[in-house]
């Protein structure tokens, strides 16, 4: 049996979310660089997708440096077989854990009945779980919200915790949420008390809104909670987990270090999301971010940033 690194790491456990689009191996690994997290989270791919036409592109999303470990592959669909196969070949992958995506709101993700689809089919969920645990011997957790269309904490969230996953983290909102209304931390205490009843050893991680590293360890200490995710509050921030505030200088120049990591021209568009982020908070902000979101490659974006600078 391979030992679960989760119990190895002290508390609380300060995370960075799995982020689509956005937590590629190169925004990982400024992470790395600037402030890292205690563990890292890859963007989601399909178990399905894995054995399929769609495998080259899946194992593109799952590569990672030596360095990132701890590190967790995050997977969705709906068929437990292919869970189960997927796991073996994460392990085999050598990652630390495999994280079941059982939250997504995506409609293109909810119409194959994964992500948020399966809150409304437990039993899939449980099986789900179950696959996954026979294919690997690396911790298995899931990501998931309150409820579908309400707050299901009975009759979802108790469920989940009787399948004795190693981590469960819940983004405090409802399917229905979406990101409309604050996230609901005032129901974290009750999680944690139907933990301690139906599963102690599951550690359950908070999710939703937090803004900074000091509101992550109060709201852990607040809430008895064994850790904190954050997603959106990294953008543009890959000092987040320093706690340190970088000047308009390092902050750009970071900019011009994030494009020659990524180095690729197809994912300029993609790259876009993480300028717009970036150029957030100092004088003269807005000018700069207007002007780079008209840019139509790399090298205009940092010429605007170098004549910025000058
Ligand atoms: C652009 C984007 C992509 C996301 N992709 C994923 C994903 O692949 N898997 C997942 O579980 N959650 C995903 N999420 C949700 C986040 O992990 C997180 O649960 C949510 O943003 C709330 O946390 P925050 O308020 O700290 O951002 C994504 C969120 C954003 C903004």
């Amino acid at each position: 049996m391979q030992s679960n690194f989760w119990k190895k790491l002290k508390k609380p456990i300060i995370v960075a979310a799995p982020m689509s689009g956005v937590t590629d191996d190169a925004f990982r690994l400024m992470l790395l660089k600037y402030g890292r997290p205690d563990v890292f989270w890859t963007e989601f791919v399909s178990v399905e997708g894995l054995f399929s036409k769609g495998r080259e592109s899946c194992l593109e999303v799952l590569k990672f440096s030596p360095k990132e470990h701890p590190i967790v592959a995050q997977v969705f669909g709906s068929d437990p077989s292919y869970f189960k196969k997927a796991a073996s070949e994460i392990e085999e992958l050598g990652f630390d854990g495999i994280d079941i995506n059982m939250g997504c709101p995506d409609r293109a993700i909810e119409k194959k009945g994964s992500g948020a689809a399966l809150i409304k089919d437990v039993e899939l969920a449980k099986e789900i779980i179950r696959a996954t645990k026979k294919g690997t011997k690396i911790p298995v957790s899931v990501k998931t919200r309150l409820g579908y269309n309400e707050n299901q904490i009975n009759e979802w969230i108790v469920p989940l915790l009787k399948e004795k996953v190693a981590v469960l983290t819940i983004h405090f909102r409802t399917r229905k949420e979406l990101y409309r209304y604050p996230a609901q931390w005032e129901l974290a205490k009750e999680i944690v008390k139907l933990r301690d009843l139906h599963a102690p050893e599951t550690l359950i991680i908070g999710n939703g809104d937090v803004k900074s590293l000091k509101e992550a360890q109060k709201l852990a200490k607040e809430n008895n909670l064994d850790g904190i995710m954050i997603g959106r509050a990294t953008m543009g921030n890959p000092w987040f987990f320093s706690n340190k505030s970088p000047d308009t200088k390092e902050r750009l120049n970071a900019i011009i270090e994030h494009i020659e990591i990524v180095n690729d021209p197809k994912r300029f568009s993609q790259m876009k999301k993480h300028f717009h982020a970036y150029t957030k908070g100092f004088n003269g902000a807005k000018e700069l971010r207007d002007s780079i979101m008209e840019a139509k490659n790399y090298s205009e974006v940092k010429k605007l940033i170098e004549k910025f600078l000058l």
